[in-house]
């Protein structure tokens, strides 16, 4: 890969700050975030910070001097859009637009769209494939969805060389374990690092496929290197799915615990089974790296 300039919206994020490290070291980064949840508050040497946000009209002298933007930068957390539709919508929905319409005019290589599997709701058949029915149960699904809809559209349009990908559950030791939203994986290590048991909500036998942050970031590199991905989406996933009960035994195995799980009363409106097709990832060369067990052992060394 030729060395470029990548602009990382939400580079101190937990997907961002991984992906401007892996590309900081052969490329200019330029890192724009607003700080509203940052994982960690300082870029490595060399990589330009922007504090700012992606609604405003900097983006434009920003995305000017990229060759590849890599959007991640959102309002992540689904209870804030259900509580607040708008902010989720004006930041989601209006700064991506605010980058595309900012993108429209020049050179890029690559726009890479980060939406989410939220954007599935319901699922009606699993494994679930890119072309499985979008019915969001959230605004925070509608405002992924709406985003994709106007890169892809840009695409179409106006030639935006876009790319798509739908995370599934997305797990790394710098997720921030005192948001009350932060994942599964987060919660459990938590509770595993204080001596506790896992708190299991329903009998644990839902599904999910869990896919380490190392792995996003590989399929983020062949989204920008291969002309293929453009115009296209792709779900990020391992296509493997793990229970939540078999999750909770990984973690006590990690952690040397044999505490017994606690049950509580199911989430309202927990979705019972996850689990990504990845062959339009596959046909890429993507190959999911990281095994569950190997990815939870990196958090025990935090
Ligand atoms: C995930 C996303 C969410 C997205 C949704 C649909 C995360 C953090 N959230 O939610 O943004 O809208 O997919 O694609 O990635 N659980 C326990 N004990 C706990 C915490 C959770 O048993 O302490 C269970 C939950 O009930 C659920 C499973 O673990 O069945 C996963 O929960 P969570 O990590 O919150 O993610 P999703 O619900 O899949």
């Amino acid at each position: 890969m030729h060395s470029q300039t990548i602009l990382i919206t939400g580079g101190l994020g937990q997907v961002g700050s991984y992906l401007t490290d892996r590309f900081c070291t052969d490329n200019r980064v330029i890192v724009l975030d607003n700080t509203s949840s940052p994982c960690r508050h300082d870029v490595p040497a060399g990589v330009q910070l922007v504090i700012g946000d992606i609604q405003g009209p900097e983006v434009v002298r920003l995305v000017e001097q990229a060759d590849v933007v890599i959007h991640t930068a959102a309002q992540i957390d689904v209870n804030r859009s259900l509580d607040q539709p708008l902010f989720d919508c004006e930041n989601n929905i209006l700064g991506t637009l605010n980058l595309l319409e900012a993108a429209r005019r020049t050179n890029l290589e690559r726009f890479v769209y980060f939406s989410s599997a939220a954007i599935y709701g319901d699922t009606l058949h699993t494994p679930i494939e890119e072309d499985h029915p979008a019915q969001p149960l959230s605004p925070y699904g509608v405002s992924k969805l709406t985003g994709e809809q106007y890169a892809l559209m840009y695409h179409r349009a106006f030639g935006l060389p876009v790319a798509v990908l739908r995370p599934f559950n997305i797990y790394s030791p710098r997720q921030d374990p005192s948001n009350p939203y932060s994942g599964v994986i987060t919660k459990f290590i938590e509770r595993a690092k204080a001596g506790q048991s896992p708190v299991i909500f329903g009998d644990g036998q839902q599904t999910r496929d869990f896919i380490s942050v190392h792995d996003i970031v590989d399929l983020v590199e062949l989204l920008v290197e291969k002309d293929e991905a453009i115009g296209r989406v792709f779900n990020a996933g391992t296509g493997t799915q793990t229970t939540v009960n078999r999750l909770a035994g990984i973690v006590q195995e990690v952690f040397g615990s044999d505490r017994a799980l606690e049950y509580r009363e199911a989430r309202a409106g927990d979705i019972r089974h996850s689990v990504a097709d990845i062959s339009a990832a596959q046909g890429l060369g993507f190959v999911p790296q990281v095994f569950l067990e190997d990815g939870l052992v990196e958090f025990a060394g935090e």
